[in-house]
């Protein structure tokens, strides 16, 4: 397997202009990217060390776009755990990202509801979460080039980038929430039991990605923002089976409003954030 300072240093003799900001793009949300002007486009199949990504509706192209004139790096899909690659696998794309040079990371996921006030369609921007995985995407030896050997979790999802995409949701008259997510292998569902034991321990949301890319990220000291958009209740409050499509569905809706907050988020980030601190 390629080291991602081999994968990062051939990157940036491909990538026309160095970025400093990059988004994951989760279920269904791929198309997010395909409306900014285009800079570079490559399939994750032509990255050294990327595998496959396997999961319905994850496209697998890095691209690089200019937002509003700024370089951003979209991930169209991600790796889970739950295709059968190691963690170090799922997370290596952020170890990339990391040595590139970006500094702010915003990942974006579908997931389930735990609370019934968080409707199907809504826009949840994540406060803090709970690794549900079993494991640790930094488990084994440190690199100490990346990152320390007992990285703080505190403060996870960056307060002052929260606080910012807060307004720039005001002033677009986008409604977020807020909520806790909770992170499991999949790919089973949750049963109703672990549900209502995810909802007593403080979980809002529940799904099978994110929380080893901010591990990962926070370890090596980016930003990160993520939003979660609830696809579907959880079995807490209905018998039925999931429609894979209803959630891709779903998923379009409100990526279109989720992309409208990033965008505008990009453009005040290069313009109040010191993106070089
Ligand atoms: N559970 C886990 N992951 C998910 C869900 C869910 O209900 N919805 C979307 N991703």
């Amino acid at each position: 397997m390629s080291s991602y300072k081999d994968t990062s240093a051939w990157l940036k003799t491909k990538l026309p202009k160095q970025p400093q900001i990059a988004v994951i793009l989760g279920t269904g949300l791929s198309n997010m990217a395909e409306v900014f002007p285009l800079l570079y486009s490559i399939p994750y199949n032509q990255i050294p060390g990327f595998v496959q990504s396997t999961a319905p509706t994850h496209k697998g192209n890095l691209l690089l776009c200019e937002v509003e004139g700024i370089p951003v790096i979209f991930l169209q899909g991600r790796f889970h755990y739950y295709e059968g690659y190691s963690m170090q696998e799922v997370v290596f794309p952020v170890r990339v990202l990391s040595a590139l040079g970006i500094k702010v990371l915003i990942v974006t996921n579908a997931s389930g509801s735990l609370r019934k006030e968080l409707e199907p369609g809504t826009i949840v921007q994540l406060q803090d979460h709970i690794n549900f995985m079993g494991t640790n995407p930094l488990i084994g030896m440190n690199d100490d080039d990346l990152g320390e050997r007992f990285p703080s979790m505190n403060k996870v999802y960056d307060p002052e980038l929260c606080l910012l995409a807060d307004k720039v949701a005001f002033d677009l008259g986008i409604k977020t929430a807020k909520g806790v997510y909770i992170a499991v292998t999949g790919p089973s569902l949750e049963t109703k039991a672990e549900c209502s034991a995810f909802a007593s321990w403080g979980a809002d949301l529940v799904g099978m990605s994110t929380v080893p890319e901010v591990i990962t990220a926070r370890h090596s000291g980016l930003k990160v923002l993520a939003y979660s958009i609830v696809t579907n209740y959880s079995n807490l409050f209905h018998n039925l089976a999931h429609s894979q499509e209803e959630i891709q569905r779903i998923a379009n809706i409100s990526g279109k409003q989720l992309q409208k907050l990033i965008a505008e988020l990009i453009l005040r980030l290069t313009r109040t954030f010191s993106l070089t601190s």
